[in-house]
């Protein structure tokens, strides 16, 4: 071979050497492009694309079953099932078995349901082999192109990559195409569990001993690698907790140009005639699809330089594809390359000399060598990133690698692996191979996800019961309704229906100054109220909170009453108020039997109250005795209001056509105006008189509501002070929902479906999770946001438990809105119909805290009453400053009727 030919190859072959410094450029190059697609930075258009796989932790080795798979797009045309058996920790290795099909060409190029017909269709020839029965099977579907996945189940496909373009799939969800595939089939009863890039393949591959792969690397027709990342830094997910494996795509790398420095001609050349023209600039200088064709072009230009084959070509040579990776790699073996790349050339129609064979030689090590050493710079970015955690393992990094080409060619993987070497000099790499071409790693994630999907069965068997629907809520609304009739009728009822002598709304010519007590919300209060012109001053209030400790609440009825009578007087002394004898409100939000506006007699207590020697007894009463055994204080008790009633006037001072009061906070009720004659407790048939109905007490009597009471319900009951009583209270109101919470989530941390089925001794803390906790975590949170207030009820949770404990608070509040709707759509109705009309406009006067702060419970309570009374057209005013100025207007209203103004 005379020098000239030896010198035009060696100058056609320098194109493809990169020194050592373009290396690092693209090592930094894709480690900067890594970050920014992680980030999610603004502006920033980052070449690799960084897709969370949701597989979340490397493979512990107990996983166990029998698990299908299903390999599509890692080698070239060719797709694989494998039926692999996962034996646990103690279990024997079992090699899976496996069998190969060629796709042909009309399908990789065919329609998105020609390719998984065609896939379905082979999975069926697979099992008929087998002869698996019927038993369900497992899938495991390894797809190896860049898809955007939501979950292990659900991966949409940005864009097909390599050899394949079949039309209809890109931003589909693979997944569902597969299984739509399967149904089409209709053979055996697959299930398509979890989707995996072949990255994560192989990384999920490697035996978790001495220390598992963090990395996964494929080098086949295309290339690609994925690793394990902390998940704070991956934008995107919004979670600050644990580590999610990203596939990093770093075959689109140099997409937006990056790397124009190290491309030749034969690289640009070869990116117009592929079949995705200007993307996956990086792949297409590494992977195996693209290496033949490199040698191929390259042979072409030195043919016609006249360097090569005495300057002739052959069709076959001039035909695009005719040189393949295995072709390159066969030329490339050490003891028989010659004699292969004779034999190539010869069936390509050249007539080769041997220094032609030598010099093919070359030109296909300068491409296979490029190729290795570019990889090796993107790993080194891939590992720059693994180590900049700061809890890696001091044992150095692992790296599985697969891939047809890293493992068939003669030295490929060498020259990768003494090129990280090189660049990165302190890695500490050890390079491991996956097993079964990553087969094994497929089941592993298809285990996990199949164990994830039954966890999310069982949660959802939990929490179906709490899932009302329509019919169920309209009879709830038609028993409420009925119990509201009997109660009126003084007929045995559920519902009690209290008179309480509040007969008109204030109507803004009430003028005063009053005192108030409100008892029996989250807060005890003691108020000074002026009502002034509603035009000009309105009405003012000042008053203090004052605590209310459970030895008072739960100690005896006369400690109870001198506490409040001491909080007045301090209040009194506090704004000058002493000696002055202003008609006193209280707002007692309890049920009585109330004989005129000063007269009230305690039913029972409800809620967290239960003081002694006080039910039976007329409160204002035992109030005037304890005013009696404080000597000096004069007080003038007028009224006494339930705090729906209090809401009711309140809003009733806003908006005339308040006629509904509802409440619910610590406990839930309703009281509204209904037609005197309908009473049958007070005499007299004109007019209109508020009647307390003390809805919480609805389904005592066991005739209603029973359906709904789950197991985590009767626990809840069961431990309260008063089990058996105010049931639909229990359902609905503030001081229960945490604890029914907290019951469901102690069952799912029994059934490990939360927690890891871990106990923490918070969660068996009666009265843990409190109503705020509700309405925190239903806001409209990050997982981490939402992970944090775990934590603050010492739950350590990772962000899935974190997003399964909100689904359990919105199934409970959800239903507790819904029943709440329920009963009010019962009470607007009797209102319609009590008068006889087509459509009632009506507003309800609304407090408590559960409604005023959770995010969603006033809008699902709002939806309910739509859909239970369509018509009536139901306006919810929000009660500002509590039932205490309420309870202040409806002395006013009495000393306005009484003909006499307040002082
Ligand atoms: C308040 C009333 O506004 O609402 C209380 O003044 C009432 O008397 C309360 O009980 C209900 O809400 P919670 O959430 O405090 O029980
Ligand atoms: C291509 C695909 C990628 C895959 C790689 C190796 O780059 O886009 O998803 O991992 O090939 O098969
Ligand atoms: C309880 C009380 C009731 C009160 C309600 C809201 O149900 O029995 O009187 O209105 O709580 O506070």
């Amino acid at each position: 071979m005379n020098e000239n030919t030896l010198e035009s190859v060696q100058q056609c072959l320098n194109q493809f050497d990169v020194t050592e410094e373009q290396l690092q450029q693209i090592q930094a190059g894709i480690l900067g492009d890594m970050e920014r697609a992680l980030g999610r930075q603004a502006g920033s258009s980052p070449s690799v694309q960084m897709l969370p796989t949701y597989v979340r932790s490397t493979p512990r080795g107990t996983e166990q079953g029998d698990f299908l798979v299903l390999e599509l797009g890692a080698s070239g045309a060719t797709l694989r099932v494998l039926w692999v058996t996962l034996t646990g920790i103690s279990g024997p290795r079992k090699e899976p078995v496996s069998q190969e099909f060629t796709i042909p060409t009309e399908i990789t190029l065919g329609t998105g349901q020609q390719l998984f017909d065609f896939a379905a269709g082979c999975l069926v020839q697979f099992l008929d082999q087998l002869q698996v029965g019927s038993q369900p099977i497992q899938l495991g579907f390894n797809f190896s192109f860049p898809c955007h996945q939501t979950g292990l189940n659900q991966s949409t496909l940005i864009s097909w990559t390599k050899g394949f373009r079949c039309s209809g799939v890109e931003g589909q969800d693979v997944v569902q195409l597969l299984r739509e595939a399967i149904q089409r089939q209709g053979a055996y009863n697959i299930e398509v569990v979890a989707v995996v890039n072949d990255t994560v393949g192989a990384m999920m591959s490697c035996d978790p001993s001495p220390q598992a792969c963090e990395v996964g690397l494929v080098v086949d027709t295309g290339t690609n690698a994925c690793y394990m990342e902390e998940v704070r830094h991956v934008a995107e997910l919004k979670e600050d907790r644990g580590r999610i494996c990203v596939n990093v795509q770093w075959g689109s790398f140099g997409d937006g140009g990056a790397l124009e420095p190290v491309q030749t001609p034969f690289d640009l050349q070869l990116d117009q005639e592929s079949l995705h023209p200007g993307t996956q600039r990086f792949e297409k200088m590494v992977g195996g699809l693209y290496l033949g064709e490199l040698v191929r072009l390259v042979l072409i230009h030195l043919a016609g330089q006249g360097a090569l084959f005495g300057g002739v070509t052959s069709p076959a040579l001039l035909t695009h594809g005719s040189v393949h990776v295995q072709h390159v790699m066969e030329i490339e073996d050490p003891s028989h390359g010659r004699a292969r790349a004779q034999a190539m050339l010869q069936e390509l129609g050249l007539t080769p000399s041997a220094q032609d064979c030598a010099q093919v030689q070359r030109v296909c090590g300068a491409v296979s060598s490029r190729a290795a050493r570019l990889c090796a710079a993107a790993l080194t970015a891939v590992l720059a990133r693994v180590r900049s955690n700061p809890e890696r393992s001091p044992l150095g990094v692992s790296v599985a690698t697969g891939g047809r080409l890293y493992k068939q060619h003669p030295r490929f993987s060498a020259l990768l692996q003494q090129t990280v070497r090189l660049l990165a000099p302190d890695a500490d790499v050890t390079f491991v191979p996956s097993e079964d071409g990553g087969g094994r790693g497929v089941a592993v994630v298809t285990a996990v996800a199949s164990r994830l999907a039954l966890q999310r069965r069982q949660l959802e068997e939990t929490l179906a019961p709490f899932r009302l629907h329509s019919q169920q809520l309209k009879a709830v609304q038609a028993q409420m309704r009925e119990s509201m009739v009997r109660g009126l009728r003084g007929e045995s009822s559920s519902i009690r229906m209290l008179p309480t002598y509040v007969c008109a709304m204030p109507d803004g010519t009430e003028r005063g100054d009053f005192l108030a007590l409100d008892l029996g919300g989250t807060n005890f209060r003691v108020l000074w109220v002026k009502v002034g012109s509603r035009s000009e001053e309105g009405i003012k209030i000042i008053n203090r909170v004052f605590s209310l400790p459970e030895s008072v609440t739960q100690g005896t009825g006369q400690q109870l009453f001198d506490h409040i009578v001491d909080c007045i007087v301090d209040f009194q002394k506090e704004n000058n108020l002493s000696g002055q004898t202003l008609p006193l409100s209280f707002t007692f939000s309890f049920p009585c039997k109330q004989l005129g506006l000063d007269q009230g007699i305690l039913l029972n207590w409800t809620k967290g109250f239960k003081a002694s020697d006080c039910e039976g007894q007329d409160v204002v009463s035992l109030l005037r005795a304890a005013i009696r055994r404080r000597q000096g204080v004069e007080l003038n008790v007028v009224a006494i209001v339930n705090d729906t009633v209090g809401t009711m006037m309140s809003c009733g001072y806003e908006d005339p056509h308040c006629e509904v009061g509802l409440i619910v906070g610590t406990g839930t009720n309703a009281c509204y105006m209904e037609e005197l004659g309908n009473v049958c407790a007070v005499p007299g048939d004109r007019g209109r008189m508020c009647i307390n109905m003390e809805w919480g007490a609805f389904g005592d009597d066991g005739l209603a509501l029973q359906e709904f009471y789950t197991p985590f319900d009767l626990s809840v009951d069961q431990a309260s002070i008063n089990p058996g009583k105010q049931r639909y209270e229990k359902l609905i109101s503030g001081m229960y929902l945490g604890e029914i919470v907290r019951q469901v989530l102690l069952h799912l941390t029994h059934l490990r479906v939360l927690f890891g089925g871990q106990e923490f001794p918070s969660l068996q803390t009666k009265d843990i999770i409190k109503t705020k906790f509700l309405s925190e975590i239903e806001s409209d949170l990050e997982r981490w946001q939402v992970r944090a207030i775990l934590e603050k009820l010492d739950l350590q949770a990772d962000c899935e438990d974190a997003l399964l404990v909100r689904e359990v608070c919105q199934a409970v509040s959800r239903r507790a809105a819904q029943l709440c709707g329920a009963g009010v759509a019962a009470v607007v109705e009797k209102i319609r119909e009590n008068r006889g009309l087509d459509r009632l406009s009506v507003t309800v006067g609304v407090d408590g805290t559960l409604y005023k702060l959770h995010p969603h419970f006033s809008e699902q309570v709002k939806d309910a009453v739509r859909e239970l009374a369509p018509q009536c057209c139901v306006r919810f005013l929000l009660s500002e400053d509590g039932s205490g100025k309420g309870a202040a207007l409806v002395s006013a209203v009495a000393c306005r009727l009484a003909g006499a103004a307040g002082p």
